[in-house]
Parts: C-alpha cells; structure tokens; sequence
C-alpha cells in the first residue's frame, strides 16, 4: 500500500470507530507505519516541531515515518481529513525522540507510548502487521469490569462463535487498569502482545493490530461481537 492508500484507510476506518459508537469524543487512536519508500520521500521534509521525548527507546524505528491520530483530535473529523486530524512523524536517530514533518503541527496521541513500543518489536520481529488500533468497544469494556472473571475470559471469548477462534486464535491478552497515556501501560501491552494481537486494557478499551487498519479493526470487531453473545449468553 502507498501512504496515500495508508492515510485512506485509515479515514475509513475512524468512520466505522464512530458509526459503532466507539469514538466518543476524541475516544480512540490509530498509528500505521508507511511504507520505507515514504520514509525517502519524508526525508527531504523540514521538522514542523522540536524534538519531543517518546518516553521509551524504539531503535528499530530509527529513520521511519509513522501516521498518527492527533491528541484530542475526533475519529469523525479524521474520517473526512485524516491530515487535518493527524500528522506523520519521523523518529529520530537516538531512538527516543520525535519530530513531526507534516503536514501540520499537530501533536500525536497521548497513546504514543503504546503504539510506538508496539510498532517497535513488530519491526524488530518482522511482523506483517503495521498499523495499531486504540478504540473503546462497549461490551468489552463491560466485561473488564467483572475482576473475578477476567482470568478465563479470553476462553469464554473465543467460544462464543466459530470465527472467534478462526480469525483471532490467540484470544485477548489483558492488563489491568492503567493510566492512560503511561509508559507502564505501553510495557504491559507489549507483554501482552508476544501471545496475542489485541489486548484488553481494563476500564478502559482494547488495542489490536493487524497487518493494516482494517484488519485491526475487524479484530476488534469480533472480539467486540463475543463479548456481546457473552453478556447476552449471561443475562436473565
Ligand atoms: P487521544 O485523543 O490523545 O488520542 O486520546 C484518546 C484516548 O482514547 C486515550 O486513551
Ligand atoms: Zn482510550
């Protein structure tokens, strides 16, 4: 996929977060790697911001360019101008700082820690996938709220339909509540995402990543539809 196809997607993609419901506000993130060709092309790209800590070290993304949600920015307003909403970032050469090169200064996510620790090992592991997913699916989040549960939940889970399993057999990783936007949250998910390609982060929402944003998002979806069938499957 060129960028162009990258940032596309993308736009439609935060049009299905919030048609689901998914994207109060500005609920959510996305950040999707672009292609090595796009990191030639960006190069030449004066820095729109100084360098701003990441948090962590992410030496495998030394020199890449990253399409990233903007902080506070809603997925309905990115769905129709993804760059007016967002901004494509370069990492720098010591691997834990940032600059934003276009096509506006606007800040990345407060999840940045999270998307780029991931991204990060998916390079380093030469994943197929290149794009992460935050959004706040209703049912999942109900179902982190039963603590005494959440042990065998990724079992119920994947038993709720066939596709469950054949779609996402690695189940749902989970970690418990965390503050937003912390660098422990990033390191759990990161654990969590060695056994698994979405992770429930409790009280709070899911991230999953897929080979693009799309498939992050159908991830997401499936497990969003067991949850369903799980809390119906339940309810008297
Ligand atoms: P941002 O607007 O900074 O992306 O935050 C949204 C969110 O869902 C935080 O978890
Ligand atoms: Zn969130």
């Amino acid at each position: 996929m060129t960028s162009t196809d990258i940032l596309n997607q993308c736009a439609h993609v935060a049009q299905w977060l919030w048609q689901r419901q998914w994207a109060e506000r500005n609920g959510g993130n996305m950040v999707a790697l672009l292609p090595a060709d796009a990191d030639t092309e960006y190069r030449q790209l004066p820095p729109l911001s100084s360098p701003t800590p990441i948090g962590l070290s992410v030496p495998h993304l030394i020199g890449r360019h990253l399409y990233c949600k903007g902080s506070g920015c809603r997925m309905r307003d990115l769905a129709r101008a993804p760059m007016d909403y967002g901004s494509i970032i370069r990492i720098l050469p010591d691997g834990e700082h940032y600059i934003i090169v276009a096509s506006r200064p606007i800040l990345p996510t407060s999840e940045l820690a999270s998307h780029l620790a991931i991204h990060n090992y998916l390079v380093a592991s030469h994943s197929p996938h290149q794009a992460t997913l935050h959004t706040h699916p209703h049912h999942l989040i109900a179902l982190s709220h039963r603590l005494p549960s959440l042990d065998s939940l990724s079992d119920q889970l994947l038993s709720m339909m066939p596709e469950t399993r054949l779609f996402v057999p690695r189940g749902i990783g989970i970690v418990p509540y965390l503050e937003p936007g912390s660098v422990a949250l990033a390191q759990q998910t990161l654990a969590q995402l060695h056994h698994h390609d979405i992770v429930l982060w409790s009280q709070h929402g899911v991230l999953a990543v897929g080979p693009d944003m799309e498939e992050a998002f159908d991830t997401i979806d499936i497990m969003e539809k067991s949850a369903r069938i799980l809390l119906l499957s339940q309810s008297r």
